[in-house]
């Protein structure tokens, strides 16, 4: 028998907790990573344009497209009239949502009819050319506007419910009430949507879609087309940038591109340029949240009554389980002695809004946060103090509002080992200094913790599939139900199939998402894409090897235990042999080189009538301190300094992970700070395109950014190589920089007053309230009660 060759010695290059670059980096940069625009167009492919209303609530009396059909280039338009199946791309069930409006519109930019031309320019140009004729209703855009016209619920509102809130509150021996409005966001993904469906035989259709849900974009259309799901593929090789804004949204450009297509029988793509996509789909959901707690001198919460109001716009959309997710995370890391917490999921006439980056679980958790700033403000503490007065600990503090309780609680670790590696303590004294003698330019910082629940609260949809092939030649095809959005899951997935077969990364080839290869998939969201996807490609690789360990032992007549798969070869007895001739062998005695793998999460359960259960299988932990300073007379700010201690468990891969807090800290930054959406009172949204909508730009990022993985952090659980997910819980760590800014302002009145920004808080925010609170001190001043000096 051979000699082990020195190969074996040496390790595979990128199996898991590798550190490795995301598999498609040198594409993205270079401009050879393909999206769905870049794909070459079939002779005589068209291009859709959507006719959108100008009302924000109105009947249509008529509407007359003769014009749009006679322009240059026109081949078809399209109303509610021409879909051949089910006018509905509702995701919750609820028949709300049409694919083409009729009768009556329900916000400013709902798509009316859709416009199928030549071109995309000639398309466009035509839809300009319809005459509408409307009947105005009463409108409303805001979530208060909404709750003072009763206007109804989109969806079941939830309730969590925990001890006796009435005598909880009445025992506390301090109590306060407060209101915060917070914004939502727009997705800003660079790839806008766009979808591509080319016609085949009989009822059959190819739709490449930029979806997270391809499973569901396929049942869509096919309700659309009145077809079954077997007519319909869906493809999505990557989106550029998701963000929970391609879960359920993309369903209807995908229906309209196909419905084109199967009539016209001629390949239609339809992608909405920059401002209609803002106009046409949903965002996250602005929230409004009202409290009373009751507390004592120590800042411990006693009892909490709050309702977290939605703009959810004008269909249920996922709004249902997006208001949950706000009630799951109001808690963030404290414990709630007596709790109730409802949601109001209020419709509006607004686009109807939709998943984003922590599924209202942001939203949820800033309210949360707010009511430990009041409280600290109240009592002239340092917030970081409330905070861990109030941290989850052991039996009778350990259980949530949904009565779920937390086992894996690593916070209090998480939090001090940040505090003193950022040195908060001395830092914040220092701050404290500089604002007592600097007129203009005031400082603030804050140290805010994270704790997200990691499942889908929908719980059938914790599962997954892939699908892998052993080629002869030994290299191998990856595909699972995943979709890739630059988040890299596909090179995690990857990673976890090189470990398992021991071989180099490069050994494996990752494959469009398609409906065709694995079936009935779930969106690739909550952050759960590794978690699920990983397992079953994991099982799939199993399966693989047990057949062939099975079919070595016996092929050489060796315990089955003789054979073990090493960097590049297999073990068979004393032999090692390389991976490929290995396969080939196995190839050439018919052993099956193919599996499809499935994983679903154990252990979870949640019954919503009655608020009870573990709807999450973990919880991944964080933490972040900011440091800001803010111009007194502009409100202009910038993020000095941020240091991040965050938690993906054992890293399946820290360079992927790090990526993944740094982009979320930013785009969690921009929410909270310039990002502000703006409805005029016609309805419009008028800040539909960069020029209006700030996202932060490179110069924006905190001037120093120090993110380190809390390198000893496991899961608990049995997850994908103890691995925690990812993609979500550190947006919710810039929570830090709102209330470092809030401290900032807070100085102007010796930090007596709390400065209650909500959010985003602009520039011109900040300066309302540091002018609030200098019109307090001076009244003070004037009536003889200087509290500033107090
Ligand atoms: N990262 C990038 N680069 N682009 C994205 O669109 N989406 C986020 C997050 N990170 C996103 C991203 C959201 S909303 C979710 S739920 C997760 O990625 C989804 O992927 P995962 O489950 O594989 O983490
Ligand atoms: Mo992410 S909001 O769950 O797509």
């Amino acid at each position: 028998m051979d000699a082990p060759s020195p190969r074996s010695k040496t390790e595979i290059s990128g199996g898991a907790h590798a550190t490795r670059q995301h598999d498609s980096a040198h594409k993205h940069v270079t401009g050879s990573a393909d999206y769905i625009d870049d794909m070459p167009e079939p002779a005589g492919t068209l291009h859709g344009y959507l006719g959108l209303s100008d009302r924000a609530h109105a009947k249509i009396t008529s509407l007359d497209l003769d014009a749009v059909r006679a322009a240059d280039g026109v081949i078809a338009v399209l109303t509610a009239a021409d879909v051949p199946g089910s006018n509905d791309i509702s995701p919750s069930g609820r028949n709300d949502e049409p694919v083409l409006a009729t009768g009556t519109v329900l916000f400013h930019g709902q798509p009316v009819f859709a416009v199928i031309a030549e071109s995309r320019e000639k398309a466009r140009r035509a839809a300009k050319k319809a005459v509408f004729c409307y009947e105005d209703l009463p409108h409303v855009t805001d979530v208060r506007a909404a709750m003072d016209a009763n206007y109804p619920l989109v969806t079941d509102p939830l309730k969590l419910e925990r001890g006796d809130i009435e005598a909880g509150l009445a025992g506390s021996p301090r109590r306060l009430q407060g209101e915060m409005r917070i914004g939502g966001q727009d997705h800003f993904y660079l790839e806008g949507h766009i979808a591509f469906a080319i016609p085949g035989e009989d009822d059959e259709v190819t739709v490449w879609s930029s979806t997270q849900h391809p499973s569901e974009v396929q049942h869509m259309v096919a309700h659309a087309l009145g077809t079954v799901s077997n007519a319909v593929t869906v493809q999505v090789r990557r989106m550029g940038g998701g963000f929970g804004g391609k879960e359920t949204q993309s369903n209807q450009f995908a229906a309209i591109a196909a419905i084109a297509a199967k009539k016209l029988n001629r390949a239609v793509k339809i992608r909405p340029d920059r401002d209609d996509d803002m106009i046409i789909t949903g965002k996250r959901h602005d929230f409004v949240v009202d409290y009373d707690v009751g507390y004592d001198d120590s800042g411990v919460i006693h009892a909490l009554d709050a309702s977290f109001a939605a703009r959810c716009g004008f269909s249920s959309d996922l709004s249902g389980p997006v208001t949950d997710r706000a009630l799951f995370h109001a808690d963030n890391c404290y414990f709630y002695q007596d709790v109730r917490l409802v949601s109001k999921p209020m419709m509006t006439n607004t686009v109807s809004n939709t998943a984003f980056r922590g599924f209202g679980g942001p939203q949820g958790m800033l309210g949360g946060e707010r009511i430990i700033e009041e409280i600290a403000y109240a009592l002239g503490r340092d917030p970081l103090e409330i905070r861990k007065a109030n941290f989850y600990g052991g039996p009778g503090r350990d259980i949530t509002p949904y009565h779920q309780t937390v086992k894996d609680n690593i916070i209090a670790r998480v939090v001090e080992e940040l505090e003193t590696s950022s040195d908060y303590q001395a830092r914040r004294a220092g701050i404290i200094a500089f604002n007592e003698t600097s007129p203009v330019v005031r400082r603030g910082i804050a140290l805010t913790p994270v704790k997200f629940g990691i499942s889908f609260t929908a719980t059938w949809y914790n599962q997954a599939g892939a699908l892998v092939h052993v080629y002869q030649d030994g290299s191998i095809h990856l595909n699972h139900g995943g979709t890739e959005m630059g988040q890299g899951l596909n090179t995690k997935v990857a990673q976890v199939l090189a470990e398992e077969f021991q071989v180099d990364l490069d050994t494996i080839r990752i494959t469009a998402t398609t409906t065709g290869k694995v079936p009935n998939t779930s969106a690739t969201a909550a952050s759960s894409g590794t978690d699920l996807n990983g397992m079953a490609a994991a099982n799939a690789a199993q399966q693989i090897k047990t057949r062939l360990v099975a079919f070595a032992a016996e092929k050489f007549n060796i315990p089955e235990d003789q054979v073990a798969f090493e960097p590049n070869h297999v073990r068979v007895g004393n032999e090692l042999m390389p991976f490929g001739d290995f396969i080939k062998l196995a190839y050439q005695e018919r052993v099956q080189l193919s599996a499809a793998g499935f994983y679903k999460t154990p252990d979870i359960h949640w019954d919503r009538a009655s608020g009870k259960g573990r709807p999450f299988y973990y919880f991944a932990y964080g933490a972040a301190v900011s440091e800001v300073s803010v111009d007194t007379l502009t409100g202009e700010y910038q993020v000095d300094r941020v240091d991040v201690l965050h938690d993906a468990g054992k890293s399946l891969n820290p360079a992927l992970d790090i990526g993944q807090i740094e982009g979320a800290f930013v785009q969690g930054m921009g929410w909270l700070t310039t990002e502000e959406l703006w409805w005029d009172d016609k309805g419009r949204l008028r800040t539909h395109a960069p020029s209006t909508y700030k996202i932060p730009l490179a110069s924006d990022r905190p001037k120093i950014f120090n993110v380190k993985l809390a390198d000893w952090a496991e899961n608990r659980e049995p997850t994908i190589r103890r691995s925690k997910a990812v993609g979500e819980p550190p947006f919710m760590l810039p929570i830090s920089v709102l209330e470092a800014l809030g401290m900032a302002v807070a100085s102007i009145a010796d930090y007596q007053v709390s400065p209650q920004l909500d959010a985003p808080a602009t520039p011109e925010r900040v300066l309302m309230a540091v002018e609030r609170l200098k019109a307090m001190v001076t009244e003070a001043y004037v009536s003889g009660e200087d509290e500033a000096d107090a």
